[in-house]
């Protein structure tokens, strides 16, 4: 497996993929298989999300922009080899020993404060980043909220994104600090290129995402020629929300109310207003109480394109556990909600300003956690994570 998996990683066949802008093809669906580290765009984004998440989120603690730039090549080589074959990492703590790659992916991002005057990069912001402006109802725990910089480990095997965590941690002593990290769980790649898995709640999540290779994907998701400085062409942004969910009232809903929150059909996943899971959501569609099919408040009018001015968002979230209340038996449960975007403004900010006001799914759901990104592009074989930025 260690060398066939080499030769993918270095050999080029997936990265051309990536490259042409096609969409995955089921190659990335195993424990087995090697995901490129090195491409156009990083991996984690487009790529079918495997079962597991480890999220990191580092304050960086050196002030030096030397150190800041000494931290990210060291970050880019450890991330290529893990990528490449965790088994090969016989140099560090040897835990995952035998295990096989797990399609893992890390993806590295920049947090607004790489942009205060410690590092002289001031000039180097993209216009439209910062830190996300306040929502009603959220409950936020700045502890577990922001960071200068974020490592998202996906992978099929935990512990092949733990040790890649963790490795990338001790590597970071010095320089930079973990901050708040979260572990999150969905289905494997292989469900998702069957069907569309489910959220916490029940229902499918993601059928409204768009598809990677598609047009639509590109214009939602990567930041193109204009508008943003030139070291992000490539790159995203990534919007995380950490989602407290309060599943006993929700459990205690009929299947039918249920649906009327989220304004789809529980187990098919069609919307309300009829058909299949893909059918286009008709808001005019009236139901035999001659109210709107699909509620005014339900989840899914209110996030729809239609009423957002045509904003749309790569979902990559993940389900999180963090166990249980033992006096009351409920678990501490929710959503790392993970939006990639290519400008926060138009995107992110007022799909959630409408879901913040009026979301019938609020009476289960909390914020609590909040952090944006500027994801830069792929990393140039030779060359390290947000080079451009630098230079
Ligand atoms: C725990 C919190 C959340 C849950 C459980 C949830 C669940 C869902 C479900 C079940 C769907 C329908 C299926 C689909 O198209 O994926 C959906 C759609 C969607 N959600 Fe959420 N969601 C949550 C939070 C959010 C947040 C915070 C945002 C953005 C600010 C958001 C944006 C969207 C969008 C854009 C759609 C597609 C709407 C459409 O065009 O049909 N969701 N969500």
């Amino acid at each position: 497996v260690a060398s066939a998996g080499l030769t993918v990683g270095i050999g080029g066949t997936v990265i051309e993929r990536e490259i042409a802008g096609g969409a995955p093809s089921t190659s990335d669906a195993g424990t087995g298989t090697i995901v490129p580290f090195y491409g156009l765009h990083q991996a984690g984004i487009a790529t079918t999300p495997p079962s597991n998440l480890l999220f990191a989120a580092f304050d960086v603690t050196a002030s030096q922009v030397s150190d800041l730039t000494e931290l990210l090549r060291t970050w880019t080589a450890a991330a290529a080899r893990l990528a490449s074959n965790s088994t090969l990492n016989v140099d560090d703590s040897d835990e995952t020993v035998g295990l096989p790659p797990s399609s893992l992916t890390l993806t590295f991002g920049f947090g607004p404060g790489i942009f205060n005057e410690r590092f002289g990069l001031a000039s180097r912001i993209p216009p439209n980043f910062g830190p996300l402006p306040p929502f009603k109802g959220e409950q936020l725990d700045v502890a577990s909220s922001g960071g200068d910089l974020m490592v998202q480990a996906c992978a099929e095997d935990q512990m092949t994104a733990f040790h890649a965590v963790r490795q990338l941690g001790r590597l970071a002593a010095g320089f930079a600090k973990q901050r708040w990290g979260l572990a999150g769980f969905g289905a494997s790649a292989a469900v998702h290129h069957v069907e569309t898995p489910r959220n916490l709640l029940g229902f499918k999540d993601g059928t409204v995402n768009p598809k990677p290779g598609s047009d639509a994907f590109d214009s939602t998701v990567w930041v193109g020629e204009t508008g943003d400085p030139a070291w992000m062409r490539g790159g995203t942004y990534l919007c995380a929300r950490r989602i407290r969910m309060n599943l006993p009232p929700w459990d205690g809903l009929s299947r039918a109310d249920q649906q009327v929150v989220i304004g789809r059909d529980k187990l098919s996943g069609a919307p309300l207003s009829g058909g299949g899971e893909f059918t286009a959501l008709d808001f005019a569609t009236l139901g035999a109480d001659g109210v709107p099919a699909i509620p005014l408040d339900s989840h899914v009018r209110l996030a729809s394109a239609t009423f957002n001015a045509g904003a749309t968002m790569l979902r990559r979230s993940y389900s999180y556990d963090n166990g249980v209340d033992t006096t009351n038996g409920v678990h501490d449960t929710g959503m790392l909600f993970l939006a990639y975007v290519r400008d926060i403004n138009t995107q992110f900010v007022p799909i959630q300003r409408q879901l913040a006001a009026s979301d019938r799914m609020n009476s289960f759901i909390t914020h609590i956690g909040t952090a944006t990104f500027a994801i830069p592009p792929g990393v140039k074989y030779g060359g390290w994570v947000g080079q451009e930025l630098f230079e």
